[in-house]
This record gives C-alpha cells, structure tokens and sequence, in this order.
C-alpha cells in the first residue's frame, strides 16, 4: 500500500499554507491551545478518496455554528484542500484530521475581535482502515465514569476526558473505554457504542449526550436496509455485560466488534456475526461512495 512512509515529513496545511510538519507553525497565543476553543473533524481516506466526507463537513458547519465560530473555508474550499493534502502525501488509506480554532489573540476568555480570522490546520496520517488485525480480533473494554461537558454533540478540541479514558483503558489491558452517566451508558471515548440482543441492534438516540457519528448514520442506514432491527435509546451497563454482541463505529475504526465488557465475555468472547456484517458492508458502500 503507498502509504506516508515513516520518518518522512508529511505535507501539512496551515492557513491556506501547504508545508511541511516540520517547518508548521502555529502562535502560542492560538485559542486552540489556550482554551481548546476549537473543533475538529477526522475523515477517512480510501484507495485515495475520501470517505462520506460531506457529512463530515456538515457537521464541522454544525460545530461551528453553535460555538459562533467562523467557518475558515466554505466546504468546497476546504475539501478542495484536502484532495491537495491526500495527493501532496500520496496518502492511499488513512484519515484526515482537520482543526478549526478561534484564532489568535491576547489571552482573554471572551471572544476577540470579529476581524480575528479563525485558524485551518489539517494533517494526512496514514493508516491501514480495510486490513485491521483488531477488526478480526475484536476489542475489550472497560467502564468509566462520563466527566465530559455537556455538549458533546459539539466535536470539540477540548478531548482531556477521552484521553484519560484511552490512558485508564490501556492501564488495564484493554482497548477502550465505554462512558456511564446516570446508570447508562453514553458513547465510547472517540467512538459510538452498539449492543446487540435478540437480535435487535440498540444504540443511544441521539441528543446533547453524544456524538452525532457520521459512521453511526451510515451503519444505521445500512442495517436498515439489510432490514436488520435498529433501536435508538439508552443502554445500561448491566445490558452491556449480557448482550449477544457488541461493536463501535467511527471513521477512524469503521466497525469493530467489542468481545469484551467490563471483564465479561460477550458471547463466545469472539466476534459475533452483526458486527463483522456491518463492517462488511460498510467498507463495500464506502468504496462504491468514494468522494
Ligand atoms: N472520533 N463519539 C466520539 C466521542 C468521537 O470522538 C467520535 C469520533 C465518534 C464517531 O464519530 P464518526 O463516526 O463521525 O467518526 C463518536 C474521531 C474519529 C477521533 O476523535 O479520532
């Protein structure tokens, strides 16, 4: 696969700038850094094209909104940018993560000047999203609590909850972190979580409480029409720990199944069938969708 060879510097974009990671620059006083006050958004890159990269722009629209942020680029503008990015890389399969933050400006909470442009940063990372050793194997996870902010349906920057959850995770051996608020579960730490019983696919609806996934609609959609039996509400961890199966869905893993939860085996503690299916499927609509 010609994917980023490692140890070489990729071309990154910064503010209309194509340049190398190396020699990218970014002020000290970017709101980014000092507030996290930015959003972001991660598309993943097939056989060079991007996937189901217009939701994704109409989400990052929809986190620029409620934050009053400028948007840097119209959509056109900023995928433009990223083809360059994919071709500049010879980037084949990865992702694209891109950053929008409030700009530059003297430390101060409130917002600054509206003649403060808003900050593009975006960056090609290679990564092998068809052929993954953790889709055969499946990932366990474990329990903690959701100590994140309110807006969650907002991508924002500010990710110090998930990374200590991946670090809590990893501490214990395991893959991942599902988040429990009020006796039920909300999400993973970066992606969407999914249980299936009797037959029946259950996943939180959507609302404040999580990410509204762009991999999550397209598996919705997609078990739909494979007339598979989709229900939106909340979950417990009880339910959890007892379900047939169990997977996640985001754009930087597609689908993997969960063969572990909170240190009870899910099913036989091997994949089960909806969520290799569902993986299946969406990588085959992914690459007939190609962008
Ligand atoms: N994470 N929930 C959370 C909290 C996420 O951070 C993500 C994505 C998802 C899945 O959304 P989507 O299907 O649109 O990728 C759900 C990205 C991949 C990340 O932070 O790397």
């Amino acid at each position: 696969m010609a994917n980023i060879p490692p140890n070489k510097s990729r071309t990154v974009y910064v503010n209309g700038e194509y340049v190398s990671e190396t020699e990218a620059k970014i002020s000290i006083f970017d709101r980014g850094f000092l507030f996290a006050d930015g959003v972001y958004e991660v598309s993943s890159v097939l056989r060079g094209q991007l996937v189901d990269n217009a939701a994704h722009m109409a989400r990052l629209e929809r986190s620029l909104h409620a934050l009053q942020m400028r948007a840097p680029a119209t959509a056109q503008d900023i995928t433009a940018a990223m083809k360059r990015l994919i071709r500049e890389n010879k980037l084949d399969e990865g992702l694209i993560y891109l950053q929008v933050t409030r700009g530059v400006a003297d430390r101060d909470f409130g917002f600054p000047a509206s003649d403060v442009p808003s900050t593009l940063v975006m960056f090609p990372q290679s990564k092998s999203l068809i052929k993954s050793p953790t889709a055969e194997t499946g990932i366990k996870v474990i329990f903690m609590e959701d100590i994140r902010w309110g807006r969650r349906d907002i991508k924002t920057i500010q990710l110090l909850a998930p990374v200590l959850a991946k670090q809590a995770a990893a501490e214990a051996g395991k893959q991942d972190a599902w988040l429990v608020q009020d006796g039920y579960i909300t999400e993973g730490s970066s992606n969407n979580a999914y249980i299936v019983k009797d037959g029946k696919i259950i996943t939180r609806q959507l609302s404040n409480s999580i990410l509204h996934g762009i991999t999550r609609r397209a598996v919705i959609d997609l078990a739909d029409i494979l007339h598979m039996h989709v229900i939106e509400r909340a979950f417990t961890p009880d339910e959890a720990r007892q379900a047939d199966e169990a997977f996640i869905t985001s754009a930087s893993t597609f689908v993997f199944p969960v063969v572990e939860i909170d240190g009870e085996k899910i099913g036989d503690g091997t994949p089960g069938r909806i969520a290799p299916r569902l993986r299946e499927i969406y990588i085959k609509n992914a690459l007939e969708n190609l962008e």
